[in-house]
């Protein structure tokens, strides 16, 4: 199988690097790519919003399958452009990434389907705005309704802080706040069969604690060993299989990967949100897990195939994911640093643990320098959760970059209350 990847970040990387260990796979190539997937991937470049131009690269290199990791090409209908020439897509249409496109869209979608979410309103002027606020009184939940590339949501107790996020959007959803802690599940689906993968969770806050800004993600592990084994059953039947029957049902069925955000609060699952795509550094941690060949699971979900695909096989143990920051991010983060240590880390940590890399370019002489705000992540694996992290933080610690920043308790409470599971078994 020739294999087409579309996007450029860590999540990239994790997809690349699983492909390639994938003996049905004969080739592989990644646009635009980073430092690391060529390494692994043949290097092109290409606007990856440019539904005519990644076509073009499919047709060029013979591709069997393209696989879409980012929303912002699925959002602009690159699937639908490369599917029109006749080559399966990993990846939902414009229509079906709607569900990650527009906030107020996927209430509409969960409304109808009887999916559980928290209660909202779809709000366009301050007056709209200010009811909503007073409904459901703080914390306030502002969400403007488009990408906004992981900065578009404002939690906050601070009513004049809600509403200016509020005016600097053109529309938001108001919503009520969920407590409990955050899951992301993905699904594989073909728009009629739902697989779903192992849960991870991520961590957004920039620093230690759950403090500081949000982000696109600093870290996350799987499995979650505080987590009901019921869950996936239950998130399949309540939220993920009835909202991929709706998008079917509407006409514009859902294929590719679901991704949904879940808060599990005092009262039950809610979604906090869909993504159309793999979520980046959950995949880090499932793929790290995944057993099953990679390329036949998207192939099967990109031609229909998923009801007749065997079931998932896991790896036992656990792994975890700890990103590497630039200076400055998330507000404003520092590009050109020399990345040094990769080498070692290759060396020295075997196969358990490795770099995955996100906002890395390679200069002229071969070394690796950072072009992005999350720069790398190091993806270990273990036999439990404090194995993998030890590891992680290992590796983490072999590498430097300039100014940069990183989480120390990544998978951190996790380790701690499995390794007090395991004493109360025993
Ligand atoms: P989203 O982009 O929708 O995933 O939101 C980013 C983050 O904001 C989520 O991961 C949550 O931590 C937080 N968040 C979003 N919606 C809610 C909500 N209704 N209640 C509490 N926190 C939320
Ligand atoms: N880690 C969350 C996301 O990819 O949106």
């Amino acid at each position: 199988m020739r294999i087409l990847v579309i996007g450029t970040g860590a999540r990239e990387h994790a997809l690349c690097r699983a492909l390639s260990l994938d003996p049905a796979v004969s080739a592989l190539h990644c646009a635009p790519g980073n430092a690391g997937t060529s390494e692994v991937a043949t290097a092109h470049s290409v606007d990856a919003t440019d539904g005519a131009a990644v076509a073009a690269l499919a047709a060029e290199v013979a591709a069997d399958l393209v696989v879409i990791g980012p929303e912002a090409p699925l959002v602009a209908g690159v699937a639908d452009v490369v599917r029109a020439t006749g080559v399966p897509v990993f990846g939902p249409s414009r229509a079906a990434a709607e569900l990650e496109g527009s906030k107020a869209f996927a209430k509409e979608v969960m409304a109808e389907a009887g999916v559980p979410t928290a209660r909202s309103y779809v709000c366009t002027t301050a007056e709209q705005v200010d009811a909503a606020l007073d409904a459901f009184g703080p914390p306030y939940v502002v969400k403007d309704d488009g990408l906004a590339a992981g900065k578009g949501v404002v939690v906050t107790g601070d009513t004049a802080e809600a509403r200016a996020h509020a005016a600097a959007c053109e529309r938001v959803v108001v919503e009520e706040y969920l407590d409990g802690p955050e899951v992301s599940l993905f699904a594989v689906t073909d728009g009629e069969t739902v697989v779903p993968l192992q849960p991870a969770q991520d961590f957004k806050r920039a620093h230690d604690g759950d403090l500081g800004p949000n982000t696109g993600g600093m870290g996350a592990y799987s499995p979650l060993p505080w987590a009901d084994p019921k869950l996936v059953d239950e998130v399949l039947m309540t939220v993920l299989q009835p909202t991929v029957d709706e998008m079917r049902r509407r006409g514009t069925p859902f294929s590719g990967l679901l991704f949904a955000g879940l808060a599990l609060t005092s009262r039950g699952v809610r979604v906090v949100e869909f993504n159309a795509r793999f979520g980046d550094p959950e995949t880090q941690v499932v793929l790290a897990r995944l057993q099953t060949p990679l390329a036949g699971l998207l192939q099967a979900a990109a031609t229909g195939q998923l009801a007749d695909f065997p079931p998932l096989r896991w790896h036992d143990g656990a792994a975890v994911t700890v990103v590497l920051a630039a200076a400055g991010y998330p507000a404003a983060p520092r590009k050109g640093d020399p990345v040094d240590g990769l080498e070692e880390v290759a060396a020295q940590e075997g196969p358990d643990a490795y770099v995955l890399h996100a906002g890395t370019a390679r200069n002229q002489d071969g070394s690796v320098v950072s072009a992005g705000g999350r720069v790398l992540s190091v993806t270990a694996g273990g036999s439990d959760l404090t194995e993998a992290r030890t590891r992680a933080y290992r590796a983490v610690e072999r590498i430097d970059l300039p100014g940069s920043h990183h989480r120390t308790d990544i998978a951190a409470q996790a380790a701690a209350d499995e390794r007090e599971e395991g004493t109360a078994r025993r």
